[in-house]
């Protein structure tokens, strides 16, 4: 009986049940997120991510430019339908060096989390330039200005440098050779071993038809070769994080 009356007192007065609750709600509150901050990783480590090399990173800024996103995610879903046309789901991890990520619930388009080495470089180029000669119900507008434009090498590294500050594990070493590199990916005489050994499984060589320039189109192209390719699905363990 000497509780419920207490009770009462709180539930009578609005200014002490206001301050009770805002107690209950902060000590929940704290308990709840105060694990988080001494996670080292929210994230499951998975094999084979590593940051976007240089011409990748350009591609996927003139991705965003673009508002490609606007008509395609970057998110695969564990449902039966997406996981039979896209491939497997995404990971977690998959994203982790997006800033910001390109997930998104609406599709114009198809989502390109897998797209890369799905079709040539060549199938890429034609399809930007003029989307109807190769699909002829597309409704994607034409990108063909891109393979016009030469790409902004001159201080990329200030991009990466940025990628730095919010957590992405770019070296000294990548960001000295961020010019060199970018060049470097897209020219097929260039010699590759030093990005690939910085960006394994990088692909190398022309990727828009033009080996005597590098354009916005080599970048996106690039950028578009890679998705959904770094992590082998196939030696995936999805268990290994439950260990
Ligand atoms: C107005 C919506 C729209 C925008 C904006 C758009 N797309 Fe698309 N995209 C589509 C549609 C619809 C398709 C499916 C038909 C086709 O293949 O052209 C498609 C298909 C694609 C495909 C082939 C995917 C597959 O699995 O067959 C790629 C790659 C692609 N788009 C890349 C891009 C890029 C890169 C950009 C930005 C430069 C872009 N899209 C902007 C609507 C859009």
């Amino acid at each position: 009986m000497a509780l419920l009356d207490k009770h009462a007192i709180l539930e009578r007065n609005a200014t002490l049940l206001l301050i009770g609750s805002f107690l209950v709600v902060t000590i929940g509150g704290i308990i709840e997120i105060a694990p988080l901050f001494y996670l080292e990783n929210t994230i499951e480590k998975v094999e084979g991510m590593r940051p976007y090399s240089p011409l990748e990173l350009a591609g996927r800024n003139i991705y965003i430019r673009e508002g490609c996103y606007v008509c395609h995610s970057q998110m695969i879903r564990p449902f039966r339908d997406e996981v039979e046309r896209y491939g497997h789901y995404s990971l977690a991890a998959e994203s982790m060096y997006d800033h910001p990520f390109q997930w998104g619930s609406k599709r114009t388009g198809p989502d390109l989390a897998r797209v890369g080495d799905r079709y040539s470089n060549e199938w890429h180029v034609q399809h930007l330039i003029e989307p109807r000669s190769v699909v002829p119900e597309s409704i994607m507008p034409s990108y063909a200005f891109l393979k016009d434009n030469p790409l902004e090498v001159k201080g990329f590294a200030t991009h990466l440098k940025a990628n730095v500050a919010v957590g992405v594990p770019y070296t000294t070493g990548m960001i000295e050779n961020t010019e060199a590199d970018m060049r470097a990916q897209a020219d097929p005489n260039a010699d590759t071993s030093g990005i690939e050994g910085r960006y394994p499984k990088a692909r190398v060589g022309d990727f828009d038809g033009n080996p005597q320039a590098l354009t916005e189109m080599d970048a996106l192209v690039a950028y578009l070769q890679m998705l959904g390719t770094l992590v082998d699905m196939k030696t995936y363990d999805e268990t290994a994080g439950d260990r």
